[in-house]
C-alpha cells in the first residue's frame, strides 16, 4: 500500500523541482512544509492530491476505501491506479476514471433510491469479480469464479477460435444426424414419454407428454394435467399455448422462437435458418468432451449458443436467451440418448434447465416416424367455460 499524503508529496515534488507549486493543486499544499498526520476532521481532498468523486470524506476512510474496492472487484491497486505505487494521483488507467463514475453511481443511487442509507455497495453488483455478471444462471450452472485477479492469471488462455465457419459445423451436424437425406425423408415423428420436474429439495410426479413433429417447423406437444391436456405449439407464423380448458393463447414473439428451438426433433432441419449471424466462438468442454461453440440470434432472441461435439458432431447443448428491459435470462436444453427412427438419429432424452432452479427432463418412450395431418397443429376454439 502506498498513502502518501498531499503535503509530503507535494513537499518532495516541490524540492526536486526546485520551483513553486501553482497548478492543478490547492493553495495549502504549495504551504504546507513538511508531512502532518491526519487529523480527524480533514477531508479527503485536504489530504490527497487528485480527488473528485471522495471529497467531503474524512481523510482516513480513503485507506479502508481503497481496501473495500479491491475486495469487491477482487483486483489490486494496480488494477485502477499507476504501475508506480508512488503515483496513486495520476488518472493514467482507465479503470481510474470509470471507479469514480461508479462512486458517482454509488453515492446517488442510495440518495435517491434508499434515502441516503447506504443499501447499494460496489460488490452489491461486482461480487468480487471486476466485470458483474448481470445474467442469472440455469439450474446447475456455474457461475464463473470469483476469485480475484491473482487467480485468473493462473487460468489458462481459452483455445483459440477453430478456422473453420459455423455453417460448417452445422453441416457436420446434419451428417451425423444421417444426413439431409436422411431428415427428408422422415414426414414426420410422433413420441410419447414422460416429463418430470425437479427442484431442490422439491419432488415432482412425471407427467404423460405427447409430441408432434413436423418439418418444416410445425410441433405440437400435449402434456397431461389431470383429465385435462395442456398444449403447446408452434409454426411458420408464431405459436399458441392452451393450458387445460382454458381459451388458448397465442404465444409472445420470443416464447415462439424459444417453443421451436425447444423441439429437438425438428432442430435439424430448422436450426440453420433460425440462426442469424451465426458465428464460431472459442470451443468449450462438456463434461470431457471438447466442443464446438456457435453464438447467434434469432428473430426474438438476443442470443442462442450452440454446443456440438467436436468428434461426432452432434449437438451437445442449445443454450437460448429470452430478452427483458432490465436484463436477459438464459434456457438450456441437453441432448443425450441418441437412436435411429427411420434412418435418422434422434434424441430419447433431453433436459431443459432454466433459471429459478426449474429443470424438466424428457425421457421418450417411443419415437415413430409418421406423416401427420395439418389439422394436428390448428388452434383451438375458445370453448365456452
Ligand atoms: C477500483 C479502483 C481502485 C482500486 C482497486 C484502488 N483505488 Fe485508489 N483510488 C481510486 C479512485 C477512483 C481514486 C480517486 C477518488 C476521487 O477522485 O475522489 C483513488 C484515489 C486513491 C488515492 C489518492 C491519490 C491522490 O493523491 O489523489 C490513493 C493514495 C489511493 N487511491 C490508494 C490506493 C491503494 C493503496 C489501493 C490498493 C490498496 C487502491 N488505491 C486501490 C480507485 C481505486
Ligand atoms: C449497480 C451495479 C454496480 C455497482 C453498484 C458498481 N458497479 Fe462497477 N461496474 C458495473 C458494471 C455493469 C460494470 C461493467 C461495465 C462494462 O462492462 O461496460 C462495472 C465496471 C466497473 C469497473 C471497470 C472494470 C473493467 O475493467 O472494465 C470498475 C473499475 C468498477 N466497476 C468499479 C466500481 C466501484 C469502485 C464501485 C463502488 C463504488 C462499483 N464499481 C459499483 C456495475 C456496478
Amino acid at each position: 500500500m502506498n498513502l502518501i499524503p498531499k503535503q509530503s508529496v507535494g513537499a518532495i515534488t516541490a524540492l526536486v523541482l526546485g520551483i513553486s507549486l501553482t497548478v492543478g493543486v490547492s493553495q495549502k499544499l504549495v504551504t504546507a512544509q513538511a508531512p502532518v498526520a491526519l487529523s480527524n476532521n480533514q477531508k479527503v481532498e485536504d489530504v490527497f492530491l487528485n480527488i473528485k468523486s471522495l471529497r467531503g470524506q474524512p481523510a482516513d476512510m480513503l485507506n479502508p476505501t481503497m481496501v473495500f474496492f479491491e475486495a469487491a472487484l477482487g483486483v489490486g491497486c494496480p488494477y485502477c491506479h499507476d504501475n508506480d505505487a508512488n503515483k496513486r494521483e495520476l488518472d493514467s488507467k482507465p479503470q481510474k476514471l470509470i471507479a469514480r463514475r461508479m462512486i458517482d453511481m454509488v453515492t446517488s443511487i442510495n440518495k435517491e433510491t434508499f434515502n441516503g442509507a447506504r443499501q447499494v455497495t460496489c460488490f452489491t453488483c461486482h461480487e468480487g469479480r471486476s466485470t458483474p455478471i448481470g445474467t442469472p444462471n440455469v439450474s446447475g450452472a456455474e457461475l464463473p469464479p470469483a476469485l480475484g485477479e491473482d487467480y485468473l492469471a493462473t487460468l489458462p488462455p481459452p483455445p483459440p477460435v477453430p478456422a473453420m465457419s459455423a455453417g460448417q459445423v452445422l453441416d457436420k451436424y446434419i451428417a451425423a444426424l444421417g444426413g439431409a437425406n436422411a431428415l427428408e425423408k422422415v414426414p414426420g415423428l410422433t413420441a410419447a414419454g414422460t416429463v418430470t420436474q425437479r427442484r431442490p429439495g422439491r419432488d415432482f410426479p412425471s407427467t404423460q407428454i405427447e409430441i408432434f413433429s413436423r418439418v418444416p417447423g410445425m410441433g405440437l406437444s400435449v402434456t397431461k394435467a389431470g383429465q385435462n391436456d395442456n398444449l403447446l405449439s408452434y409454426g411458420a407464423t408464431g405459436g399458441w399455448a392452451r393450458a387445460g380448458n382454458a381459451a388458448p393463447r397465442d404465444l409472445r414473439k420470443a416464447e415462439a422462437d424459444g417453443t421451436k428451438l425447444e423441439d429437438p426433433f425438428n432442430l435439424p432441419a430448422q436450426l440453420k435458418q433460425t440462426l442469424i449471424d451465426a458465428k464460431l466462438d472459442h470451443p468449450d468442454v462438456i463434461g470431457n468432451r471438447e466442443v464446438y461453440v456457435i453464438t447467434a440470434r434469432t428473430q426474438n432472441l438476443p442470443l442462442v449458443k450452440a454446443y456440438f461435439e467436436k468428434e461426432s458432431g452432434m449437438l451437445a447443448r442449445l443454450v437460448y436467451y429470452t430478452d427483458t428491459p432490465f436484463g436477459q435470462y438464459p434456457t438450456q436444453i441437453e441432448y443425450s440418448d441418441f437412436r435411429d427412427v427411420g434412418g435418422r438419429k434422434v434424441p430419447y432424452q433431453w433436459v431443459i434447465s432454466q433459471t429459478r432452479n426449474r429443470e424438466f427432463t424428457y425421457a421418450m418412450q417411443t419415437v415413430r416416424a409418421v406423416a401427420i395431418e395439418d389439422a394436428r397443429f390448428a388452434k383451438p376454439a375458445a370453448t365456452a367455460r
